[in-house]
């Protein structure tokens, strides 16, 4: 089992996302029994709504499946219970590590550190760019898969 947890600010635009789009990813590998795949947010700004209507926009045109959700908070605990914690810009990055107070396992990460050309996915609730946002999640989720796939047991 791989667990992944997805992590943006308001966990309404990106990391929902990305639990959406690298859940259809693994499942269409056939791989969705080896893995939990969930995204939370780093403030409290948006707690219990449900996605972005352009984000899930962004997920219908590219006939990606997705559910009504609740945005949650990332919780210190959350740290043990998942392998890979990603945020999607180095804000992220900073506001989980307060958060988790920790990283001894060196578990954090920003997604596109997994793609040839490491960089930060810009937040669409400011830009209002959910192509850019979306084309860039879905290249950091294909490399995520094909990371675990090489380096975990799965
Ligand atoms: P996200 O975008 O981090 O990609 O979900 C945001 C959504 C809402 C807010 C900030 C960022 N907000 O401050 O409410």
């Amino acid at each position: 089992m791989v667990s992944v947890l997805f992590v943006c600010l308001g966990n309404i635009c990106r990391s929902p996302m990305a639990e959406f789009i690298f859940k259809d990813l693994v499942k269409k590998e056939k791989l969705q029994v080896k893995f939990k795949i969930e995204s939370v947010a780093t403030s409290y700004e948006e707690i219990g709504n449900d996605m972005h209507q352009e984000a899930k926009r962004k997920l219908q045109e590219n006939g990606i499946p997705y559910e009504k959700r609740k945005a949650r908070r990332l919780t210190k605990e959350d740290y043990n219970k998942f392998d890979y914690i990603i945020g999607m810009d180095s804000s992220n990055i900073r506001n989980i590590l307060r958060i988790i107070e920790k990283n001894e396992k060196n578990k954090v990460c920003k997604l596109l550190d997994f793609t040839k050309n490491t960089r930060d996915i810009e937040d669409p609730w400011y830009t209002g760019n959910f192509t850019k946002a979306f084309n860039d999640i879905y290249d950091g989720c294909n490399a995520l898969l094909e990371y675990i796939k090489v380096n975990n047991v799965i």
